[in-house]
């Protein structure tokens, strides 16, 4: 017990005395100061705070307003979930503040690994620590509902289980630190397309089981200091104006103790943000401020609400690193950091196709490298998921390391298209909306036949890269996106039969942040590895994998359909939105406008498919897809042996045997599903309920797997009765290395219906939507 004295003369500090006293001393103008971050200059939050001549962290998010009489100081909040995002350099400054570009969050939840996972937070937050940041602003976990949301390469996955699970071992990663986490955007962000004024229309059951889950597991396994509110409406409420989200669920139910804050000029009515439980508002503009006191004087809003915002705002910054007074050094150990994220791509791609190509026998050393985005390899998304890197090692980079010896005639080629191509394309310095624009990528180039010819018979194997990059404000369409450009088709056909006609090899690069389309052109090509958007390092680690220093052992946390509209999301997708970055832009200043007339897909949308996202709709209603939830080759194979499963402390026990059967190496991803009986509500055929990865495991070595999964995850969510049920009945547990292919299948039985846990009714349609049963 911490006992505080305080000498009534004295002004109360924070720190000296309880926060309590502190906010009693505080006047409504300093309450409402600390409740609004000091602004935004120039698409980055780095205004000088009060008392100082330059920002903190130039290039961070945001700051929080100090106030020096109390002892408080300002606290600093940096993106992202890729790594920390600053200014790499500052005005008469020699030094450099680059930061480790990690993979994207979609690959890291591939790697199915936690401890990995982990390990990527401890580096990223120590960048947080050492740059003088208090918070980062990630990880991001929203569901990759569509395959076009323009950020799903910040997310984890279509699944709410791993999504959770891999966010909570990001936080605690990072937090272990001594930093906070922002965990965002909370919740149903699942469009880019008029994010700050898209009504999510949506079940309280699909919300819950889908939306909902990751946030809370996140929340109830790790603690995280923040959560960010979302910038959409659900069920007709800003994110940010819900106390139903807000209050009673996050705070009631899950028991988070921590700060909300808005995400970055969310929503429209600051007193109704303040009574939602949203407690700082970001990046804060004197308007907001002007609101709140303006609610205050005439009685709409009470110093209470005031009050238990401020606290929590006091207590987040009381817990920052700036508030002990940590001595930063400015010099986190980069080198030690790409080493860290070198290794966590190469566990988080995945290896869709091997005939017989990969690794890559010794004798092959002479390598062409085909595709625009071979020779500008792509690290990561844009906007404020974007790090600013010290370096980015290219494919041809990563080969070279490796010890292969590229065509220089090849190079050449593409070089000078290349630079050709940019120089027409070149992005407006003085547009400060140009962070947030993909950069316009040349047009893919095919090489004439003669070259082809000459290539295939002077180099050894033909590796081909197709890329994608997307980012915040817009999502991404089905043509020369989702889909392969024509001229793509024809250089895969092209580059392929010019190779195979000579008895040798290609190997397809997908250099991604999200799905593309693969079911019509993925027999061609002899070998596909999905490289994701692997960081700063990313060259180096496709090397690592094609060279069999790394046996891949990432698998998919999406489906992969065979045709866009085959996922039950896309009729409700605005697919079809005709994109343009000044309005979208402009949605900042109109939103919460009237409109007369609502476009279905861009001001609302309808959630259909209900709990149907992902695999739970395709394997559900029997579709045949292009590579399924869970997928991934190895260089080696694995056997599934043993199953059992005991209940235990509530819980139900699986074990199996995983063994390495083949000749290399190896780790497995292993995967338990649950299928439930389905009697008294519509159930997904399965459901993901606990994952592992085995050891590195040398041929012939196996290892017992234990994956557990607590009674009350069966739980499914009966929107009618407001709460959570485990059915009575026949239950089968499917132990398997993807969604599609199950090893070992246990049946357990549940003689009665247990009701876990009473809800509130919140969160409740307004509008009528057609949901697929
Ligand atoms: C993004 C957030 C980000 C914030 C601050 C917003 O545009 O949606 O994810 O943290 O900006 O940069």
């Amino acid at each position: 017990m911490l006992f505080f004295s305080c000498n009534s003369s004295e002004t109360p500090q924070l720190g000296k005395v309880s926060i309590d006293k502190v906010i009693k001393a505080m006047t409504l103008e300093e309450k409402v100061q600390l409740m609004i971050g000091t602004g935004m200059a120039g698409f980055t939050g780095d205004n000088p705070v009060v008392g100082e001549t330059h920002s903190l962290v130039p290039g961070a998010a945001g700051t929080t307003h100090p106030i020096p009489r109390l002892n408080i100081p300002a606290i600093v909040l940096a993106d992202g979930p890729a790594g920390l995002r600053i200014n790499p350099t500052r005005n008469d400054d020699s030094q450099t503040y680059y930061c480790t570009a990690f993979p994207v969050g979609t690959l890291l939840a591939s790697t199915w690994n936690i401890e990995m996972v982990e390990n990527v937070g401890k580096a990223m937050g120590n960048e947080v620590l050492e740059y003088g940041v208090d918070v980062l602003l990630a990880p991001a976990l929203n569901i990759h509902r569509n395959p076009l949301c323009g950020r799903n390469f910040e997310y984890y996955s279509e699944d709410p289980f791993i999504s959770g699970k891999i966010a909570a071992a990001m936080v605690r990663g990072v937090q272990s630190n001594g930093v906070g986490t922002s965990i965002k955007h909370f919740a149903a962000n699942n469009q880019e397309t008029n994010r700050m004024g898209n009504d999510v229309r949506a079940t309280p059951r699909a919300l819950r089981e889908i939306y909902l889950k990751g946030f809370e597991i996140a929340v109830k396994e790790a603690n995280p200091w923040t959560v960010m509110s979302s910038y959409n409406f659900i069920n007709g409420i800003y994110a940010s104006e819900s106390n139903e989200l807000l209050t009673n669920i996050l705070r009631d139910e899950w028991e988070f103790k921590g700060t909300v804050m808005t995400d970055w000029f969310g929503g429209k009515n600051p007193p109704a943000q303040v009574h939602a439980g949203n407690d700082l508002l970001m990046p804060g503009t004197p308007q907001q401020g002007e609101a709140i006191i303006a609610a205050v004087n005439n009685g709409s809003l009470s110093m209470e609400d005031i009050d238990r915002n401020v606290k929590r705002i006091l207590e987040l910054i009381l817990a920052s690193p700036r508030f002990k007074g940590y001595q930063f050094s400015n010099q986190p150990d980069l080198k030690a950091h790409a080493e860290t994220t070198r290794q966590s791509a190469a566990e988080g791609m995945v290896l869709l196709k091997n005939e017989n190509a990969l690794p890559l026998p010794a004798q092959i050393q002479k390598v062409a490298t085909f595709g625009i985005t071979s020779y500008d390899f792509i690290s990561g998304g844009t906007g404020s998921g974007d790090v600013n890197k010290a370096y980015n090692v290219s494919l041809r980079e990563g080969l070279i390391n490796a010890g292969y010896l590229i065509n220089n005639e090849l190079i050449n080629l593409y070089e000078n298209y290349i630079n050709a191509e940019n120089e027409k394309n070149k992005p407006d310095p003085n547009n400060p909306l140009s962070m947030f624009m993909p950069k316009i990528r040349p047009v893919e180039m095919i090489p004439a036949a003669p070259v082809l010819k000459k290539m295939a018979n002077e180099t050894d194997i033909a590796l081909l890269t197709i890329g994608r990059t997307s980012g915040e404000f817009m999502d991404r369409k089905i043509s020369d996106d989702f889909d392969l450009s024509d001229n793509e088709h024809k250089l895969i056909q092209e580059v392929c039969n010019a190779y195979h006609a000579v008895g040798k090899k290609v190997i397809v690069i997908l250099n991604t942040g999200g799905v593309i389309e693969t079911a019509s052109w993925k027999d061609i090509p002899d070998a596909i590895l999905l490289a994701w958007q692997a960081g700063q390092e990313g060259g180096n680690t496709v090397a690592d994998i094609l060279k069999g220093a790394v046996n891949p052992s990432g698998k998919l946390t999406m489906t992969f359909p065979l045709y866009y509209m085959d996922a039950a999301s896309s009729a409700n997708f605005p697919y079809d939105y005709q994109f343009d970055i000044q309005t979208a832009f402009s949605s900042f200043e109109n939103q919460g406008e009237v409109k007369k007339e609502l476009v279905r897909n861009v001001d609302y949308t309808n959630y259909e498919e209900d709990i149907y996202v992902g695999y739970r709709y395709f394997d559900s209603f029997n579709m045949d897809v292009s590579y399924p939830f869970g997928y991934g080759l190895s260089y080696t194979q694995f056997s599934y042996e043993n199953a059992s499963v005991s209940f235990k402390n509530n819980a139900w026990i699986f074990d199996c045997l995983i063994k390495n059967t083949g000749n290399i190496a190896g780790k497995e991803a292993v995967q338990l599903y649950i299928a439930a009986p389905g009697q008294s509500m519509n159930k997904a055929a399965k459901e993901l309920k606990a994952f592992a990865k085995t050891k590195f495991l040398q041929p012939g070595e196996s290892q017992t797997v234990q994956l557990i999964v607590p009674q009350e995850d069966l739980a499914s969510f009966d929107g009618k009765n407001s709460q959570w049920i485990v059915e009575s009945g026949d239950y089968s547990g499917q132990i398997g290395s993807s969604s599609r292919d199950i090893r070992q299948n246990i049946r357990f039985n549940l003689p009665k219906e247990v009701v876990v846990k009473k809800t509130h009714n919140v969160l409740t349609l307004k509008e009528t939507i057609s949901i697929i049963q």
